[in-house]
């Protein structure tokens, strides 16, 4: 069964890794519109317009059910677009119901650092409504990490200053965990470990967005025989070295996974 994810860029990779982990013998297409990236920098209409090209590529090239691996496009299309497909789509929002239960105990706040549409969008607001009525978390959008990790600058001076400037305004003692609410953050995880206190956890929806995946799938996944992923640029197939590139980005994404 081939199972579409996409996302802008490479942070939707963070959750193709995961699922490829947890389903090893599936087949996987994924989608990085890389003509139209970043995302959360571009107004809601041509966000609208990218989602759908997206998603009526990968259901023409036999996706089955398909993951939207983008809090952003998640954030804006997902009312638009539910039940006009014909299979299944997954989104994905901030985990910040995952954080506030697993660590608001610990009487300290919830960070949860996004785009900037992300950020701005009722979407995320809704949510907060609904799951934060003790006002226990705080917002912050990090748009430059989007433009590193895409320029596979996932260490570097610069981007440890970047964090330090934009983290300036908040005493980081007072968090008790991070919610990476856009998968472009992921490739950050050690860079924000030496930049917040040791005991701050970092929280992301994939393992969430994964487990709903499989809820809808039309069938079981394959339990024999070898998985594989097909990878696509904005509408195209991806070559040689585009493929090289995404292999880089999952093998980063394998070194920082353990990083909590
Ligand atoms: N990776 C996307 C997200 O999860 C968006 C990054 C972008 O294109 O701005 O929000």
């Amino acid at each position: 069964m081939k199972i579409g994810i996409f996302d802008s860029g490479i942070g939707g990779l963070s959750v193709l890794h995961l699922a490829m982990k947890m389903m090893p013998c599936e087949e996987f297409l994924y989608y990085a519109d890389e003509s139209h990236v970043p995302y959360g920098e571009k107004t809601e209409g041509e966000i609208l317009r990218f989602v759908k090209e997206n998603l009526d590529f990968l259901i023409s090239e036999g996706a089955e059910a398909v993951v939207i691996a983008c809090n952003t496009a998640t954030s804006v299309a997902t009312k638009e677009f539910r039940g006009r497909f014909p299979v299944p789509i997954v989104g994905m929002e901030p985990a910040v119901k995952k954080a506030l239960e697993l660590y608001r105990g610990e009487e300290k706040r919830i960070l949860v650092a996004a785009t900037p549409v992300t950020i701005a969008g009722d979407k995320l607001h809704d949510l907060l409504k609904r799951v934060d009525s003790g006002h226990d978390a705080d917002l912050i959008s990090l748009p430059s990490l989007v433009h590193f990790a895409e320029k596979g600058e996932f260490s570097s001076q610069a981007v440890d200053e970047y964090l330090k400037e934009e983290l300036r305004a908040f005493d980081l003692a007072n968090y008790s965990a991070l919610v990476l609410g856009c998968t472009h953050f992921n490739y950050f995880k050690e860079r924000f470990r030496h930049v917040f206190p040791g005991s701050v956890h970092f929280v992301d929806g994939n393992e969430g967005t994964v487990r709903q995946l499989l809820r809808v799938l039309p069938r079981k996944p394959e339990t024999e025989g070898e998985g594989k992923v097909s990878y696509y640029f904005s509408g195209r197939e991806a070559d040689e070295k585009e493929k090289e590139r995404l292999s880089y980005c999952l093998e980063q994404l394998e070194k920082v996974y353990h990083i909590q």
